[in-house]
């Protein structure tokens, strides 16, 4: 293993992942692991056309809680293949739940196939997990039904005007984790901009800034820890941590990606 030092102490770079940096990313030591090279140039310029072409591009809605009610916020980001959020507090019985676990194997064979002959870069990933992990690494199945593994995520520079606003990703609290991260595989990236945001910190929010959803918590939040990944990079942060993508004038970054959740004594959980 070839581990880069960088200015700041908060970023790891390295040629392989191993437990040792995962624990330290748990443990809130490091704040993002950067893995450059995960993914040829060959398969980057493939993915990120079938992505970029995909006909099932969608807005991908971020959800936050607000007295208890669910908002959809856009900020900016489209999404390739059916995530879990939009299952959010349906019923078994939900089409949308339905129709989420019947797409799951079709969305992780679709990405294999259009990788072939390289292997995709979320198995790659998962396996990678599953070898260096004590416990191993699987596909998650939070509801006893495997989930969806792989999502591709594009932001085209017009729908992100502006830096996006800082935020943390949600689970439904049932759903028992003791640790959420977020391993995003940068297949394209715009020439200038698109920097990867990640804040060591909580917003201390008044009541009234905690219930405006449109508060941008960069008024409360001291300088981040800033990256800007080159196409084939894997990174991984913690998604319970703030964290945002910066505006950029022209192009588009694609990427696919996976959440993993940790777990004492477990096997680490992967879904999108
Ligand atoms: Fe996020």
């Amino acid at each position: 293993m070839v581990l880069y030092f960088t200015m700041n102490k908060m970023v790891v770079t390295t040629t392989k992942l191993d437990q040792k940096t995962l624990d330290k990313l748990i443990s809130g030591k490091i704040l993002v692991i950067r893995v450059p090279n995960f993914v040829s140039d060959k398969l980057c310029a493939r993915l990120s056309t079938h992505f970029l072409k995909h006909h099932e591009i969608r807005n991908y809605g971020h959800e936050i809680y607000v007295n208890g009610k669910k908002k959809v916020l856009f900020y900016g980001v489209k999404r390739i293949g059916y995530p879990f959020n939009l299952t959010y507090g349906k019923s078994s019985n939900d089409p949308i739940k339905k129709e989420y676990y019947v797409r799951a194997l079709d969305g992780i064979r679709e990405l294999r196939k259009v990788s072939a002959p390289f292997p995709s870069p979320i198995d790659k990933l998962r396996l990678e997990l599953d070898e260096l992990w004590k416990d191993g690494a699987n596909i998650a199945r939070f509801e006893n039904k495997m989930m969806l593994v792989g999502m591709g995520r594009v932001i085209n520079h017009e729908d992100i005007q502006d830096d996006e606003s800082p935020h943390v990703d949600s689970l439904p609290p049932k759903i028992d984790l003791d640790g959420r991260f977020s391993g995003i595989i940068y297949l394209k990236v715009p020439p200038v901009g698109g920097e990867l945001e990640v804040w060591n910190q909580f917003p201390n929010l008044s009541k009234k800034e905690k219930e405006n959803y449109k508060f941008n918590w960069r008024e409360k939040l001291v300088s981040p820890t800033v990256i800007r990944p080159k196409a084939g990079e894997l990174v991984l942060i913690n998604t319970l941590l703030p964290h945002a993508v910066k505006s950029f004038p022209n192009g588009n970054r694609v990427a696919v990606q996976s959440f993993i959740g940790y777990k004492k004594n477990k096997p680490l959980q992967l879904w999108s």
